[in-house]
C-alpha cells in the first residue's frame, strides 16, 4: 500500500489525475474503472484540463462505473449516468460507445450483472480502478454486511447511506433505496486501485482501513491486500493515520 498525503482536496485531486493520465500514456486502450461521488470530481477536472491544454487522448480508453441507482434513469440529474456526463465524459475525447454504466432502468436485473461482469472480462479487466469511499466503509455501493459479494448485483442501500447521499437529493425519501453495483471482484481483479478521501468526515474510515482489520463492516478493508494500492489523503485525514505503519509509503 502507498500513502500520499496531500496538502488538501485541490492536490489530493492533482495528484490522482497525474497517476491516472500516466496510466493512459502509458497504456492509451487503458480500460478504466470509474467512481462518483463528490470526491473524484476535482480529479475529473483536473483530467478535462490535462485532456484540453495537455492534450491528453482518452480516444482509446474504455471505461467501466462502479455503479448506478437502481430505479433512476440515466437522464435523471442524479444519476451516475447524468454525473459522469456532465463531470466527465462530454469533457473530454472518450467514445461514448466505450463507456459503461450499469442501466438503472432494467428490466431484467440479473440479466444486466451477468452481461456487465462479462463485459468487464470481454475487455480483460480493469487496468487503474478509481475510488472513493463511504463514511460506512462502503466501495461502490458494496455495504457493510455479513459477507461480500464477488459479482455486479443489486444492493439494498444501508440507512447510513441513504442519508450520506440525501444531500444531492431535494428530500431524503427521493434517495433511491437500492442501487446496481459493481462486487468486490472486478475491483480487486483490477491491475492498479487509486482511492481517494479528503476531509475529517472520512479520517475515521481510513484510519480503519489502513490501520485496522480486515473485516466485511468495513468493506474497503479487503483493499489492505491488494497488491498495487494507492490512496491519496488530505492532510485532514492523514493527521490521524498511525504515522510509523506509513512513513515508509509516504511521498508527500
Ligand atoms: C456513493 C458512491 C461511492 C462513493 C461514495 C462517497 O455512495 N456509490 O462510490 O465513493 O458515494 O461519496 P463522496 O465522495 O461524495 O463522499
Amino acid at each position: 500500500m502507498k500513502i500520499i498525503i496531500a496538502k488538501d482536496y485541490e492536490e489530493m485531486s492533482k495528484e490522482a489525475a497525474l497517476l491516472i493520465a500516466e496510466e493512459i500514456r502509458s497504456k492509451p486502450n487503458s480500460v478504466l474503472g470509474l467512481a462518483t461521488g463528490s470526491t473524484p470530481i476535482g480529479c475529473y477536472q483536473e483530467l478535462v484540463r490535462m485532456y484540453k491544454e495537455k492534450g491528453l487522448d482518452f480516444s482509446a480508453v474504455t471505461s467501466f462505473n462502479l455503479d448506478e441507482y437502481f430505479g433512476l434513469p440515466a437522464d435523471h440529474e442524479q444519476s451516475y449516468a447524468y454525473f459522469m456526463q456532465k463531470n466527465l465524459f462530454t469533457q473530454i475525447n472518450i467514445d461514448i460507445k466505450n463507456t459503461h454504466i450499469p442501466n438503472g432502468v432494467t428490466k431484467n436485473v440479473e440479466e444486466e450483472c451477468q452481461k456487465y461482469d462479462s463485459l468487464i472480462e470481454e475487455k480483460g479487466g480493469i487496468d487503474l480502478q478509481l475510488l472513493g469511499v463511504g463514511v460506512n466503509g462502503h466501495i461502490g455501493f458494496n455495504e457493510p454486511d455479513e459477507e461480500l459479494k464477488i459479482g455486479t448485483h443489486l444492493v439494498d442501500l444501508t440507512e447510513n447511506t441513504i442519508k450520506a447521499n440525501s444531500r444531492f437529493f431535494h428530500s431524503i425519501e427521493e434517495v433511491p433505496k437500492k442501487a446496481i453495483t459493481m462486487g468486490l471482484g472486478p475491483i480487486m481483479k483490477a491491475k492498479k486501485i487509486l482511492l481517494l478521501a479528503s476531509g475529517k468526515n472520512k479520517a475515521e474510515i481510513i484510519a480503519k482501513i489502513v490501520n485496522g482489520k480486515c473485516s466485511t463492516k468495513v468493506p474497503a478493508s479487503i483493499l489492505q491486500v491488494h497488491p498495487q494500492l494507492t490512496i491519496i489523503v488530505d492532510e485532514e485525514i492523514g493527521q490521524h493515520l498511525k504515522v510509523n505503519n506509513v512513513l515508509d509509503n509516504c511521498l508527500l
